[in-house]
């Protein structure tokens, strides 16, 4: 087959929702104007565990406007049936108002329901609720350990006890709130038993299915709208409680209800990256080849669900060596469930390998890059798999010529600068990929205009974007012709927007239904005598700015409007799929990255300040370099966040979260992040997905807060292995 000319897949292309964006056209959740709303506010838990023992609704109902008070006193029983689908963790999962008992501080005991918002609000003030309170355990460090999940390779333990060069480590890390800049909300209305809800979720499908089990629908009753997510990061992967708090409200009351939770709710009302405890201990010979590693890793979660995420798989394939063993345990606390945050698993876990990794270069005297280059093994040692690709070695050659590695004196507190203490560090980053299988529709219309959907989000990456580029080039129409629609469960179902799934996943359906169609069209003209493309071989026709012609003659052709107008065919259509990623699995197939920062430490004060970060990627094949910077440097964002400010505060004494707002909660704001830059090494991955593509959104943010910690580290000889590393913990 001749190939499809590429005249919008690489190109740094503005979103084409630009404009809609920054006119405040684009409407998000809670901005639809649906007939007859009322507004619910929820009235959250004042205890941090413990029963409700009565609810006092007498002074909320009296005020004007306000309609209805519902708690578990008064709620119907709602099926909550069974859906292990649409990421609900193991565990019996929250039941909106369906008993007594209180699981966290803010869980939602009541809502109130009134005409307008300041009511609603009011209103919920108003509700007195008395509880028998016990005491809530909130501190990872207290809580009974589940059984863990294990992995071994080799005798971990005998390998470290006869290793030369040994070390043992222990890490915090922080819990880290999305804090997305929308907050997540929910419109819902009946109409008789047909349930449609205009929800924040990165998933209108999984949303779909879980409010079909709630309130024990057929698939058919319900719908989902959500053209427009204002920043995900992974709280909007499952269907949270105030979703069906609200569905709940306008049923009882039958009226449409939006719901917005404040962002106080945002803390508890929906998920977080969870605390770890991780203790490594790691045994390498005198030439820092590495022989053993044990990982022990502990992991917050909730009472009623066993959150777990991908925590354990960088330990097991990062480096080559021998012998690995790996405890993960659960701690099953007071607190609401926790869920995947950008780079889950892996931004966890490779702060602690890779802070431990600049550890024993400085022990051995070797350079961090060359000891990384010295454990780089030929194939994944967990899978025994080969790599699809894997190009780190260019990762750290590019990134330390490009960021000047060279003039890094690895001697601690060498560079200085007035107050100031300058170091470089640098870490290796990893992330595996979703694929997922997606399903999309596209439609060529007589006019030479053409429609693709799939019920996919774009919590920011660009997903109407790059999709459009993928149709727009399989189409061999221009990106001003083809428009690329989503967020509505009523299109071809996809997985979670999310796990840097999306272009491998939804992108490869819609090239195969674009292509289908582009075939459909060709085959049409071939075959019809009144073609000048007719008897030509369906295969040496390409198409580009919505005409068909032969390969490298473009004077023989014409366009999809002649073509359908004398066929008389309104349209051509075709539905594309992807099935997911090979089965078995032929190859390790990973995204990279080699991550670098300077920082200066003032030297009294303590206080970090990011200087430069420079991050290089391979991630497969770029579709939209533009959009992809802005993935970068927002995971690069993210990861300063995360290594110097974010830390979701809790007082084990009630289970209270102290700082659930954007002036105690801190995150990077635009002097935090001076000079950022991103690198993608060229090139493609052709495992399982035409695009060539291997996701970028999540590998973005893995490895950011070591290469921080290794800057500080080089710059001040201290080594703090708690996150955030604060300005306290330096002095
Ligand atoms: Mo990403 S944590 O899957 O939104």
């Amino acid at each position: 087959m001749s190939p499809q000319p590429q005249a919008a897949v690489g190109a740094p292309l503005s979103r084409v929702d630009g404009r809609l964006k920054v006119t405040g056209k684009a409407q998000y959740a809670a901005e639809f104007d649906v007939d007859g709303a009322v507004h619910a506010v929820i009235v959250d838990a004042s205890i941090g565990r413990g029963r409700i023992t009565g609810i006092d609704t007498g002074a909320a109902e009296a005020q004007p406007g306000v309609l209805r008070v519902i708690h578990h006193g008064n709620a119907p029983k709602l099926p909550y049936r069974d859906n292990a689908g649409s990421n609900n963790p193991p565990g019996r999962r929250q039941r909106v108002f369906q008993d007594d008992r209180v699981l966290f501080h803010g869980q939602p005991v009541a809502v109130v329901v009134a005409t307008t918002l300041e009511a609603a609000q009011h209103g919920a003030s108003l509700v007195k609720v008395e509880y028998d309170t016990e005491q809530p355990s909130t501190d990872l460090h207290d809580g009974e350990r589940d059984k863990p999940t294990n992995y071994a390779r080799g005798d971990a333990e005998a390998g470290l006890r006869g290793a030369p060069v040994r070390l043992d480590l222990t890490y915090q890390l922080a819990r880290n709130h999305h804090n997305p800049m929308e907050p997540h909300a929910t419109i819902a209305r009946w109409d008789g038993n047909k349930l449609t809800v205009w929800d924040k979720t990165q998933w209108v499908v999984g949303t779909h299915d879980e409010l079909a089990a709630v309130f024990g629908l057929p698939a058919e009753s319900v719908r989902v709208i959500n053209p427009f997510v204002g920043g995900g990061f992974g709280s909007g992967l499952r269907c949270w409680p105030h979703s069906v708090v609200a569905a709940l409200a306008a049923r009882e009351t039958k009226r449409p209800v939006k719901l917005v939770l404040s962002r106080k709710q945002m803390y508890f009302g929906t998920g977080f990256r969870p605390s770890y405890e991780y203790r490594l201990r790691l045994g390498s010979d005198r030439r820092g080849r590495l022989t053993a590693a044990i990982h022990d890793i502990d992991a917050e979660t909730s009472s009623y669900e066993t959150f777990t995420e991908a925590v354990m798989g960088a330990g097991q394939m990062l480096y080559s060596m021998p012998n690995v063993s790996q405890a993960y345990r659960t701690v099953p606390l007071d607190v609401n469930t926790p869920i995947w945050m950008r780079g889950p698993g892996f931004a966890s876990a490779s702060f602690v390998i890779e802070s431990a990794m600049d550890e024993l270069a400085h022990k051995l005297g070797v350079d961090p890059i060359e000891l990384r280059l010295r454990n780089e093994p030929n194939e994944d040692e967990s899978s025994n798999l080969p790599f699809s690709t894997r190009r780190l070695r260019e990762c750290y050659t590019v990134g330390a010529r490009e960021f000047g590695w060279q003039r890094r004196n690895p001697r601690p507190r060498s560079r200085r600068e007035g107050d100031w203490l300058i170091g470089l560090g640098m870490a290796a980053g990893v992330y595996d990929p979703g694929r997922y299988p997606a399903q999309a529709r596209a439609r060529l219309d007589a006019d030479g205009t053409a429609v693709v959907e799939a019920a996919t989000s774009d919590m920011g990456p660009g997903t109407y974007t790059s999709q459009t580029q993928v149709a727009a080039d399989a189409l061999g129409l221009t990106m001003r012709t083809v428009t690329f629609r989503l967020g509505d469960s009523l299109y071809p179902p996809t997985s979670p927007h999310g796990g840097s799934a999306t272009m491998a996943s939804v992108g490869t359906a819609v090239h195969d239904a674009c292509n289908q169609v582009r075939q459909q069209a060709i085959k049409l003209a071939v075959e019809d005598r009144e073609s000048p493309l007719y008897g030509v071989k369906a295969d040496d026709v390409v198409v580009r700015g919505g005409r068909l012609h032969v390969q490298g003659n473009p004077t023989r052709g014409e366009t999809y409007r002649t073509l359908l107008a004398r066929n008389n065919r309104t349209h051509l259509e075709a539905g594309g799929s992807y099935t997911g990623p090979p089965s078995p699995e032929r190859h390790s197939y990973h995204a990279y990255n080699a991550t670098f920062a300077e920082v200066a430490v003032d030297a009294t004060l303590g206080l970090v300040r990011v200087r430069r970060m420079l991050g290089v990627y391979d991630a497969g094949r770029i579709i939209s370099p533009k959009l992809a910077d802005s993935q970068a440097i927002g995971g690069i964002v993210g990861g300063i966040g995360t290594a110097l400010l974010e830390h979701t505060a809790t007082d084990h004494r009630d289970g209270r979260i102290v700082n659930a707002n954007l002036a105690d909660y801190l995150v990077p704001v635009n002097a935090d992040v001076p000079d950022v830059r991103a690198i993608y090494l060229d090139g493609e991955d052709n495992d399982g997905n035409a695009l060539g593509v291997k996701g970028l959104g999540e590998v973005v943010q893995v490895g950011v807060a070591a290469a921080i910690g290794n800057a500080v580290f080089n710059a001040t000889g201290r080594r703090i292995r708690e996150l955030p590393i604060t300005a306290e913990a330096l002095l």
